[in-house]
């Protein structure tokens, strides 16, 4: 009791923390002395007993190792306000202002090392993949072992200049390729090889998913150029078609008119026919078909076609109810047509 009374009765004069410190002196000190030994903030408060001080409560949270530092080694004053939050306020920057001041984005407070280099990479927009993964911190990094690491730039040219120079099958100088590696050369890629080429200025998706290069590059040198127009490769196929026949029916030589990369050339287009024959891309009849033999029901001959495969499915005596009042009324397809020829009632 009259110790705690003591402790409550020491004037702010004598208070070495400085005015700003509004805290009951009772929360760190004990009667027996102003020294305050290591046990006191490791063992927990009884209850009943004085609340002790928690650091949490503070701007600064002990995490980590800090949570078992000594008071004084970061309070160099007892003026505990003066202690500067920034880490490299208390430790040396290793790395000699290469990466910058803000530890935190790299360390936390458990230990140095680095658990996600990975991440630090990515975040500089240079994933570490394929042939980096495996790459040791030096052979990028040359004072890595100084443990400096200065900007180097994710630019592949600078560090594979000598590979695009010495570059033989194709020969990229002569041939004028882009130093933009990745136009062509994949981020993870394990080696330059045509495994890992990126194909994007024409893609290969689809009918075009193919593993031999040469199908297209026929020379097996990719200098040499290659045709981008679809009839330069696809002139046979069109020509030998049957359903329906390109050359009988005057169907331009542009493919992409009609058809997608599509396998086996399915779906195509055919938006002519809307104005030519019959709407089927507009009116009630958009939707309303999956293949042209819906319509087209005799292979190869495309001026065969029937109404009465869908519409009586429907219901032949409904369908004939409702020509009641028409004259003339026939149930034959070529009927229907001359009848509807928009498929319009
Ligand atoms: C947040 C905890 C905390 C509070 C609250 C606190 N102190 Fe301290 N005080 C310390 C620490 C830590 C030391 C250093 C003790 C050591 O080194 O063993 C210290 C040391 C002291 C010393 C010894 C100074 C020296 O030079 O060795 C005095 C005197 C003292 N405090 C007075 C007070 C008074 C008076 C109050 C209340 C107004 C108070 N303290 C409140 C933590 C605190
Ligand atoms: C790892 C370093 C570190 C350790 C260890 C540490 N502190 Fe702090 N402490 C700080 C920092 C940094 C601040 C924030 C200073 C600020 O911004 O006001 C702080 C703030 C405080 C404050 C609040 C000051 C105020 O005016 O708001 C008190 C009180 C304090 N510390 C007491 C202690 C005591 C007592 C111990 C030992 C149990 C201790 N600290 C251990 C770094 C530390
Ligand atoms: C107010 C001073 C202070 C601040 C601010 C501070 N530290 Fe510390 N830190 C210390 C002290 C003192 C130690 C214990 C002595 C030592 O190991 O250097 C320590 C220990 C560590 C350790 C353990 C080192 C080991 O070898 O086990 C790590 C890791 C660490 N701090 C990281 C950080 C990071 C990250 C920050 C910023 C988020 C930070 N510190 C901010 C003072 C500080
Ligand atoms: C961009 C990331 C990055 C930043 C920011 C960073 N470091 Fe490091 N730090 C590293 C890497 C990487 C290592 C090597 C450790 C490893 O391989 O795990 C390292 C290692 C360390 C080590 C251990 C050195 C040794 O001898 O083992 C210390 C100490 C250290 N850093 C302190 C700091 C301090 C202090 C700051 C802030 C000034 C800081 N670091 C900022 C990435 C970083
Ligand atoms: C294949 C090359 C390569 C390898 C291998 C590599 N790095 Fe990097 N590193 C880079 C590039 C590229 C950057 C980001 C661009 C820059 O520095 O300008 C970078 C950035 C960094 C940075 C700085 C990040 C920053 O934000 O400041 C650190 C630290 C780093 N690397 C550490 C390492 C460590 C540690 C290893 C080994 C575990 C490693 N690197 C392996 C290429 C590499
Ligand atoms: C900071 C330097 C650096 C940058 C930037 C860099 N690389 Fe690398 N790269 C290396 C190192 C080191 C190796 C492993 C050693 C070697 O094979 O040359 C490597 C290996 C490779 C390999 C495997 C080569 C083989 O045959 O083993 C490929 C492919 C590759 N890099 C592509 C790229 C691409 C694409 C880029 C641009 C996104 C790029 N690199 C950016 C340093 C870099
Ligand atoms: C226009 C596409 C394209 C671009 C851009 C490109 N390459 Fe290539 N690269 C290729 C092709 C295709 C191959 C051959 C793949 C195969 O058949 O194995 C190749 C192969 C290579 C080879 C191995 C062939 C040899 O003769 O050694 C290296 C090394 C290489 N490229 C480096 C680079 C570098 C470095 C860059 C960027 C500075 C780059 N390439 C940009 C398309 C490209
Ligand atoms: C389906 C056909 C097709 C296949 C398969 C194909 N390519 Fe191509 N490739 C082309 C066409 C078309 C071009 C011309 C693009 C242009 O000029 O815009 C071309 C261009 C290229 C170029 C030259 C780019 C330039 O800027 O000069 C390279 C390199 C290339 N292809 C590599 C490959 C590799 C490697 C493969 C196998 C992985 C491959 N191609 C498979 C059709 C193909
Ligand atoms: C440089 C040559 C080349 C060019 C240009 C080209 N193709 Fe191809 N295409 C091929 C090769 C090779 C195949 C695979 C062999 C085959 O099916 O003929 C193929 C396959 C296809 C297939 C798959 C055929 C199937 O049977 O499944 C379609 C669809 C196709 N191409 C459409 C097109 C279209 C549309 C264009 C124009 C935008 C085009 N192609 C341009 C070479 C080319
Ligand atoms: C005016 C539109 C149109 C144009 C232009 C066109 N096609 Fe077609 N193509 C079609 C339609 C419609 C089909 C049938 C699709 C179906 O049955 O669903 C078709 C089917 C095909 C078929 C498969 C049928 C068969 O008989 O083998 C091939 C192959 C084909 N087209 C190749 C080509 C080629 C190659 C070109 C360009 C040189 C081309 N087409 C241009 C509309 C067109
Ligand atoms: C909903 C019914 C319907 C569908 C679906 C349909 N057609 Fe037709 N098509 C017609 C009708 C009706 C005519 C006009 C017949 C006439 O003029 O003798 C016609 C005419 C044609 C003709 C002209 C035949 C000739 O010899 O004059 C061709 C070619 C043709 N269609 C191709 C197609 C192709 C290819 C598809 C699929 C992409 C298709 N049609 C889908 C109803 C359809
Ligand atoms: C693939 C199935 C199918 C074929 C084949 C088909 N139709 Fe249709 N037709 C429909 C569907 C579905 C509708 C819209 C729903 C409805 O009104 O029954 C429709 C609507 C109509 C309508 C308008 C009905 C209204 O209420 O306004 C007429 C008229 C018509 N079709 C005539 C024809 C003629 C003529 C042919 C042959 C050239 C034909 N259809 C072939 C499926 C088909
Ligand atoms: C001689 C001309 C003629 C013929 C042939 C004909 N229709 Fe019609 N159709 C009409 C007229 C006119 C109407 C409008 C009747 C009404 O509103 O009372 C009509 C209405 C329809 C309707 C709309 C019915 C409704 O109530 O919504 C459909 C669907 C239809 N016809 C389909 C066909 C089909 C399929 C055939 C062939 C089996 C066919 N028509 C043959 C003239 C004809």
């Amino acid at each position: 009791m009259f110790c705690f009374f003591s402790l409550q009765g020491y004037g702010q004069s004598d208070n070495p923390h400085g005015e700003e410190l509004k805290m009951d002196c009772a929360a760190c000190h004990t009667a027996q002395s102003w020294e305050i030994p290591a046990s006191f903030w490791t063992t927990k408060a009884e209850e009943g007993q004085t609340p002790r001080f928690d650091h949490n409560d503070t701007r600064f949270n002990l995490e980590g190792q800090h949570a078992f530092t000594d008071c004084r080694f970061c309070h160099e004053t007892l003026v505990f306000s003066e202690a500067n939050s920034e880490c490299i306020s208390c430790h040396t920057d290793m790395h000699e202002m290469t990466v910058g001041t803000d530890c935190a984005r790299c360390h936390t407070e458990e230990h140095w090392l680095v658990d996600d280099v990975y991440s630090i990479h990515l975040e500089n927009g240079f994933p570490l993949l394929g042939a980096h993964a495996t790459a040791s911190c030096d052979e990028c990094h040359v004072s890595a072992s100084d443990l400096q690491f200065p900007r180097i730039g994710n630019d592949c040219f600078t560090c594979h200049q000598e590979d695009y120079v010495s570059t033989t099958t194709p020969d990229h100088v002569s041939a004028g390729y882009s130093i933009q590696c990745l136009d062509c050369h994949e981020v993870n890629a394990y080696d330059w090889s045509a495994s890992n080429i990126i194909h994007d200025f024409f893609p290969l998706i689809q009918g075009h998913d193919i593993a031999d290069c040469n199908a297209c590059h026929t020379t097996g040198d990719f200098t040499v150029p290659v045709p981008t127009d679809c009839v330069s490769c696809h002139l046979d196929d069109f020509n030998n078609t049957t359903e329906p026949d390109h050359q009988a029916l005057g169907f331009s030589n542009d493919c992409a008119a009609c058809h997608t990369l599509a396998v086996d050339w399915m779906p195509a287009q055919f938006l002519d026919h809307d104005a030519l024959y019959f709407p089927i891309y507009s009116g009630n009849h958009a939707g309303a078909w999956q293949n042209c033999n819906e319509c087209h029901t005799t292979p190869n001959n495309y001026s065969l076609f029937s109404c009465t495969d869908c519409h009586e499915h429907n219901d032949l005596n409904q369908l004939a109810d409702d020509h009641n009042d028409v004259p003339n009324y026939s149930p034959a397809s070529t009927a229907c047509y001359a009848c509807h020829p928009d498929g319009a009632e």
